[in-house]
């Protein structure tokens, strides 16, 4: 029998729902708890049982992150109408990771995991680029108007002290659209810190893009804040080998398409949204991008990038047999743990969540992949294994490892 690593501080929990709920409790008997001894501190953040504490079990699981410093989260429903239906919910419960994101003040960072049979679709992308997204304010905290005729349109600010400052935004002489939106320099900063943090430990070099040419005071800021932030960190980058650049953000995104990656690319809210949709598909699949929430006090949630895969999860409930991707889930699992032994100094742990990640890969290197990948690796395949099928050659993998 193998003898199983220890893991000197719990790690933090959260179940999830529908397929990915399944995946998960097949990475955690097959690949986890079979060959570590470790605490979990488990969460059941499944959409039942969120409905069951009115939510309260989400705060639990953000607070013992809090405590505890990481935690790995299965992908979860955040509900709408048909949803409400569907499990019977009390009401329409928040996304579980907007509530996390608020509670940690975190950035979510996103990274591509990439094999050598998977090309990406740009020819020059050899490592992973990481996009950070500014996760709160802008155009997603704003508020529109739709001028129907001629009027004018102004800025306004009134202070706490009474004083005002007013600006006019447009004359208009017919109809038209205005829209107001806002960020603060607490928010900014929290991002700036948590994109260094990031840096810092992936030992990456950090890149931002904004429009301060044009926008001079709103991207201004961001480009001062960070600035800030950059030089107060300056030794601790110097040492890590962390370069960090700020672009505009049109250069930027010229750059990154001829930019060979393994970078960090920190992105303004509506650009983190737009950039990471394209890096996902232009690396391969959702299923094969990870996902992590860092808070500027340094505390790390992972996470696949994906959501509950709710088309598979029905046909499992007929009894069919499914064929869903878990590289990202299992990715999330051994990020939690590779952070986890690192922050313990336990060199052990560290080295069973990188062979984890090696299983993972040498499989899709060797032409063993579920069906979403199969017209993606070089060369094309028919075969593909199911769900479980794929976890049981990963954990031969990682048997084989544990016992060398
Ligand atoms: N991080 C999260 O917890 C998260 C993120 C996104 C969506 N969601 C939730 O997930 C549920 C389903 O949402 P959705 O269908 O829009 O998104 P989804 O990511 O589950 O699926 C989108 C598409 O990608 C495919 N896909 C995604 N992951 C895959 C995988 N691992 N293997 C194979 N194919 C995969 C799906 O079949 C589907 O066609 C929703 O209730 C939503 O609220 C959760």
């Amino acid at each position: 029998m193998t003898k199983k690593i220890k893991v000197k501080t719990p790690l933090v929990e959260m179940d999830g729902d529908e397929m990915t709920r399944i995946i998960w409790k097949m990475i955690k008997d097959k690949l986890i708890l079979k060959n570590l001894d470790i605490e979990l501190k488990y969460f059941d953040l499944g959409v039942k049982h969120r409905d069951d504490t009115d939510d309260k079990v989400t705060v639990d699981a953000a607070e013992a992150i809090k405590k505890y410093g990481v935690g790995v989260k299965c992908a979860t429903i955040t509900p709408d109408a048909d949803r409400i239906t569907e499990y019977k919910l009390k009401k329409a419960w928040p996304s579980p990771n907007g509530t996390i994101r608020s509670l940690l003040d975190g950035t979510v960072f996103r990274k591509p995991i990439m094999t050598n049979n998977i090309l990406p679709a740009v020819r020059s992308w050899r490592k992973p680029i990481v996009i950070g997204r500014h996760a709160y304010g802008d155009v997603y905290k704003s508020q529109e108007i739709l001028v129907e005729g001629p009027g004018k349109a102004e800025l306004v600010f009134t202070g706490e002290n009474g004083k005002t400052i007013r600006k006019e935004i447009h004359n208009f002489k017919g109809g038209g659209i205005v829209m107001g939106m806002h960020n603060t320099d607490k928010s900014i900063r929290s991002f700036a810190q948590a994109c260094i943090n990031y840096a810092l430990s992936e030992k990456m070099d950090l890149w931002f893009g904004a429009k301060d040419t044009i926008s001079k005071i709103y991207h201004a800021r961001f480009k001062d804040i960070f600035g800030e932030e950059i030089a107060k960190h300056k030794d601790e980058l110097a040492k890590a080998g962390v370069n960090y650049r700020y672009l505009l953000i049109d250069d930027a995104v010229a750059q990154i398409m001829k930019h060979e990656g393994g970078l960090l690319w920190a992105c303004k809210n509506y650009d983190g949204d737009v950039f990471s949709d394209m890096l996902a598909s232009g690396y391969g699949s959702l299923g094969m991008m990870t996902s992590v929430l860092v808070s500027p006090d340094g505390k790390f949630e992972y996470e696949a990038a994906h959501g509950t895969v709710r088309r598979h999860y029905y046909e499992h409930l007929k009894g069919n047999a499914t064929s869903t991707n878990s590289v990202a889930s299992i990715f999330a699992w051994a990020g939690g743990i590779k952070k986890r032994g690192a922050l313990d100094g336990t060199q052990a742990v560290v080295d069973f969540a990188n062979m984890l990640k090696k299983s993972v890969i040498d499989c899709i290197e060797s032409g063993i992949v579920t069906k979403d990948l199969t017209n993606l690796v070089t060369p094309a395949t028919k075969k593909y294994e199911t769900t479980e099928g794929f976890i049981d050659q990963v954990a031969l993998r990682v048997e084989k490892a544990m016992n060398m």
